[in-house]
Parts: structure tokens; sequence; C-alpha cells
């Protein structure tokens, strides 16, 4: 048997990459969680999720590792101080959290908690997110940027708001939108906190290049930011400007787009300063990256580069196109979500079953007696018995159009069930012989390179892509996913993931893998009996939110664990994911209702003694339990 190590594991998977120090493989073989990089203490996740089930807690579960979070947010700013310091840049650094991209009460609350020694702000983009904003500023010192489109009211409680003493400045994405505040701050008197975005011509990378570009759609063009102006100072509002904003687009894979935005941004800046706006602020929006596959490349799921050199590259950017321009040098804001996020939370769940656990029976007696078989299962048999390394080519060949007469003659009635089933059995025996030959070739052929697919397994796991990881299915992105237990051993299954959704889009054929993306995940036999179970990292961004109910699979069970020396782990907050009463909410269902109809009919079901009044109480029981309970599977 090949010697394996979780060190083998370790390069499989690429944890040491994504995993960026919080993540490693422990001595028993088990997926570990640090509370910093790096950190000789973990919690062994394997251990938790046995814990969380003990308390009943079911998978799936989203685990929200608040540790991670505190280390992400010290880094971010850790490196921006340290770049301040390098070139003696002679303004601040502050993060202002964008809640878009993770808008959970606990998340937000917990970012503005350890993020104060920071004087972490937080960017809103739409009424309920202002309102959840300002329900963490009231009675705090903490600022509140507001982009996105914005209406009447929207502008009127953001005056008010200023007035009665919380902070938060208006970014204005469009003419008309300065004209509704102008009009509006005359009406009131109050006069308002101002920002500007502007279209930069600079463009990010990869799926979100378009939130950059002239054709961006948020943002003034340079000829309407110059009218800005014009209007700004005819209402004395010039030196109320005092934040100039651009986004080129989130998850920008490649550093030298990023300081191509930054010079042209710092233009603007310096121009606009010139021109008397009050600008103190350059906001240089999201877009710092992750590496979720851990290539280190430009690679729409990597980043070309780390934190300390995005810190470095923006503040020294910004400081040469201010001085070269003999203006003050602004306060950097970066609106950093995915860089702050990502890497917290993990969704853990069991594999409920896979396509080999059903073994098929065994044909090996039949084999035996190779006369009775048909032609074409014969030849398949055949080509099984003599298959070498030398035939490998023209016997793959051969299999995948014997298979093909098998289906054929099927159809045509030439041949039974029982010779299907044998000719598949036999397909699958051929390539596993052939990949053994396969392994061990170097080079492997070019039109073998792909030929492992042929034995991929779909191992079918209990979550929902659409509802836990929604961009693995909307737009391919990356997520690391690996068993949390058995990394010792060799995984000797390449595997899909299904989803328990009724859609055939809900699977995972896209892995991180040692060299980059690959089409199979390596997994385990799963015996029988055993809870196998997978984590899906590196979702905190974006993927709380965006995910969907699809086939009414709801919210998943979360759970806030922080590190604790002495008892290993705390949880600070257990979230019950939705009931299947409350999925039914969603869509306008009412349980109680439903339960009231079902019963009422069944009475008149009964009164026809077509059924027992025993049985249909024990079915109004059943729907009860199934009302209230989780809408993922158990046991
Ligand atoms: C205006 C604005 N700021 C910040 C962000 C967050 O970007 P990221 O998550 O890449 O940091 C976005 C997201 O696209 C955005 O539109």
């Amino acid at each position: 048997m090949e010697r394996w190590s979780i060190k083998n594991s370790g390069k499989v998977y690429n944890i040491d990459n994504w995993g960026n120090g919080f993540f490693s493989i422990n001595r028993k073989g088990h997926v570990c969680v640090h509370p910093s990089p790096n950190s000789k203490y973990a919690i062994d996740l394997r251990t938790l999720v046995e814990d969380l089930i003990k308390r009943k807690i079911k998978p799936p579960i989203l685990l929200r590792f608040m540790d991670v979070l505190q280390g992400r947010i010290a880094a971010i700013n850790r490196a921006f101080k340290n770049a301040i310091d390098e070139y003696d840049y002679p303004a601040g650094y502050q993060t202002f959290f964008p809640i878009k991209v993770n808008q959970q009460r606990q998340v937000v609350e917990a970012i503005t908690e350890f993020g104060k020694k920071h004087k972490i702000g937080l960017e809103v983009g739409s009424k309920p997110e202002l309102v959840a904003a300002i329900s963490f500023a009231t009675g705090k010192d903490l600022q509140i940027i507001c982009n996105g489109y914005k209406d009447n009211d929207f502008i009127e409680t953001i005056l008010y708001a200023n007035k009665i003493g919380y902070d938060i400045t208006i970014v204005v994405e469009k003419l008309f939108e300065l004209e509704k505040v102008i009009a509006l701050s005359k009406k009131t008197g109050i006069v308002p906190k101002l920002g500007i975005r502007v279209k930069l011509s600079a463009k990010g990378t990869g799926k979100w290049a378009t939130s950059g570009g002239s054709d961006a759609k948020f943002g003034l063009k340079i000829s309407e930011l110059l009218a800005a102006i014009e209007m700004l100072r005819e209402n004395n509002l010039l030196d109320h400007v005092q934040l100039l904003h651009f986004h080129i687009g989130s998850q920008i894979t490649k550093i030298d787009k990023i300081k191509n935005a930054l010079i042209e941004g710092s233009r603007i800046y310096a121009e606009m300063h010139k021109m008397g706006v009050g600008l103190e602020y350059l906001d240089i929006g999201g877009g710092l990256g992750v590496d979720y596959d851990g290539s280190k490349s430009s690679y729409f799921s990597s980043v070309n580069y780390s934190i300390e050199e995005y810190a470095n590259d923006v503040v020294y950017q910004v400081k040469n196109v201010c001085v070269e321009a003999g203006v003050p040098c602004p306060k950097i804001i970066s609106e950093s979500g995915r860089a702050i996020v990502a890497h917290y939370s993990v969704l853990i769940t069991n594999i409920l079953n896979t396509n080999t656990q059903n073994a098929l029976p065994d044909y090996d007696d039949v084999l035996e007696e190779a006369e009775k078989l048909s032609p074409t299962v014969r030849k398949l048999h055949d080509i099984y018995e003599s298959l070498d390394r030398h035939s490998l080519r023209e016997d793959y060949h051969d299999t995948l159009q014997l298979v093909q007469e098998a289906d054929s003659l099927f159809n045509l009635g030439y041949l039974n069930l029982h010779d299907r089933a044998l000719a598949e059995w036999l397909c699958n025996k051929i390539f596993i012989r052939i990949n053994g030959i396969v392994e061990r070739m170097q080079p492997v052929p070019e039109e073998l390179q792909n030929f492992q697919l042929n034995l991929r397994q779909t191992y079918f796991a209990n979550f929902s892509l659409f509802q836990s990881v929604p961009d693995s299915w909307a737009i391919d992105q990356l997520f690391p996913i690996m068993p949390l237990q058995r990394l010792a051993q060799k995984p000797d299954v390449m595997a899909t993931i299904a989803d328990i959704t009724c859609d055939s889009d809900g699977e995972v054929s896209s892995f991180v893998g040692e060299k980059g993306k690959t089409k199979f995940l390596p997994l385990h036999k799963v015996q029988s009996g055993e809870d196998y179970f997978i984590g899906f990292f590196m979702i905190g961004a974006y993927q709380e939110i965006l995910g969907d109910m699809h086939n009414l699979f709801g919210d998943t069970n979360a759970v806030h664990i922080t590190f604790n020396k002495k008892t290993n782990y705390k949880i600070d907050a257990v979230i019950h994911g939705d009931a299947t009463w409350e999925s039914l909410k969603y869509v306008q269902y009412k349980g109680p209702e439903i339960l009231k109809n079902v019963r009422d009919a069944l009475e008149k079901r009964v009164a026809t003694r077509k059924v027992s009044f025993e049985e249909t109480s024990h079915f109004i029981e059943l729907l009860d339990k199934m009302l209230l309970s989780y809408t993922y599977l158990g046991e």
C-alpha cells in the first residue's frame, strides 16, 4: 500500500496555501482552525462537529470563527500601519466594512467591536443597510459612508441623522442625486457631509471588471464631475465635499490593475484639490482579493499579491502623486469586504451517500461462463482480461465504443437489462484497471489526461449549493473543499459533490487542487455507518446573503465560536436554521392553516371509514413534526 501522511493530504488539498495559517491538518489527520495564523493553539473541526451534534445542532452547520475575523481585521490594519511608517505617509488609514458582503447582525457587531481600535467604519448601499448601520452607530463613535442610489427619504434621513450627531457621508453617485441633495439641504437647512464617486477609466480584472471603466454602473464621468463641482460651487458646498471615492470591482487579481487605478484616482483627487474642493479622504473602494485556490496567481479565484503588497502600493502611489502635485496627502479609506470576512466561516456537512456505496452485485460468477455472454459483453470481458500498458489506448477507445453499442442494442431489443448491467460493470472494471496503469505513466499520453474523469463518483452531501455557496453555481467561483478527517489515509476516490436539491446544477465539479483547479475532489471510500464530514472553506464573503431558497432549503444552523485556552473553544451564539414552516412562510404558506385544512379533510375521510383515525392522527403528527424541523436531511 502506498505510504501516505498528512503532508500528502496537505498538498493534495493545498491547505497550506489557501489556509493563510488559519487552517491546517493535525496529527490525528483532522482539519483544525487556529485563532491566529500558525498559532500553536487549534480547534479540531471534526471533534467540534461531533460535539455540536451531541448538542443536537445538526449539519449542515455554518461555523463562524470570530478569532479569524479579528485576525483578518488586524492583518489589514497592520499592513497599512507598516506601509504608512515605511513611506512616512503624513495621513492615516481607515477600513470601512461594506456590510453588503455580510450583513449578519452578530458579524457586523463583532467587526465594529474588534474594529474600535482601528476606527473601522461601515459602508452601506441601501435603506435597510443604512438602518442597520445606524443601529450600530447609536451611542457610539462610528462613521458611516453611504454609497448606492438614493431617493429623497433616504437623503433626508441622512441629513437629520448628521444634525443629531451621527457621522454619515453621502456619496453622490449621479448628477441628479446631487440635485436632490442640494434641494433637500436648502429645504431642511442642514449642510450635508458629501463624497463623490468617480468612474475611472482603469478597470479591475475577472468577473467584476465591469464595475470599473467608463461604462460602469455607478459614479460620475469626468465631464459630470466638473459639472458637479460647478453646481457645488454655486451652492457654497465645495468645502463640504470631503471624500473622493472609486471602486473598480471586487476580487482584483492583478496588482498592476490596482496600481493603475490608484494613480488615476490620486490624480483626480489632486486636481480636485487644486480646484478648491475641500477633500480630506481618498476612498479606494473594495477589491482587495483573497487567494481561494492558494495558487498566488492572477487566476480569478486567486490574487498575485499579498495584503502587505496591496497596502504598500496604495500608500506609495497615493503619496507619490500627491507630492508631485503639491497637494496634502489624503486619509486613505478602503472598503475591504471580502478580505475581512472570506476566511472566517466554514460550512460543515455530512456525506449522505455515494454512488459507490450502493454496491453493484458481484458478477464474477457470470463471467466464468463466458460462452453464455452476449457478443458485446464478451468482447468487453476479453478487453478486461487482456489489457496491458501497450494496448491501453486501443482498449480504452474500444471500451467506449462497446458501451455505446450495448446501449444501442438494448434500445433495439437485442440486449436484456442484465447484459446491459454487465456491460456497465465491465466498463467500470476496465477503467479502474486503466487508471492503475495511467497513474504510473510519466508523461500521461494526451488523450488519457482526462481519463480519470470517467471514474469520478458522486458524493451526495447534505446541503444546498444555492443556499450556502451560491457563487459556485452562479459564477463558477472556486472554494476550497476538503474532508475533515482521515487525512493520514490516502483518499482513494475521485469525487464530485452533489447537493440535495432537485436540480442537476446543484453539483460542484471544480475543486482546488495541488496544482490549481481540478475536476474532481479526492475523497475516502465511506465505510458503512461512518460519519464522513466535508468542509466548504472561505465562504464568509457574499455567500450568506446571496444564498437563495431553491427547493425551500432554508438558512443552515450557524454557530459562533471563539478560541478558549481552558476549554479549547467557547460557543458564543447558536442561530438555528430555518424550520420547514419558516421556509414556507417566505412563500406565503401558513403552517397552522395547512394543518387545519388537512385535519378537516381527513375527518371527512375517517367518517367514510376509508381510513382509521389512528392513521390520520399519526399522519398529522408526522406533518406537524416536519413543519417544526430543519429543512435539511436527518438520518
Ligand atoms: C462600492 C463598493 N465598495 C466595496 C465593495 C467590496 O468589495 P470587496 O468585497 O472586493 O472588498 C464593493 C463590492 O463590490 C462595492 O461595490
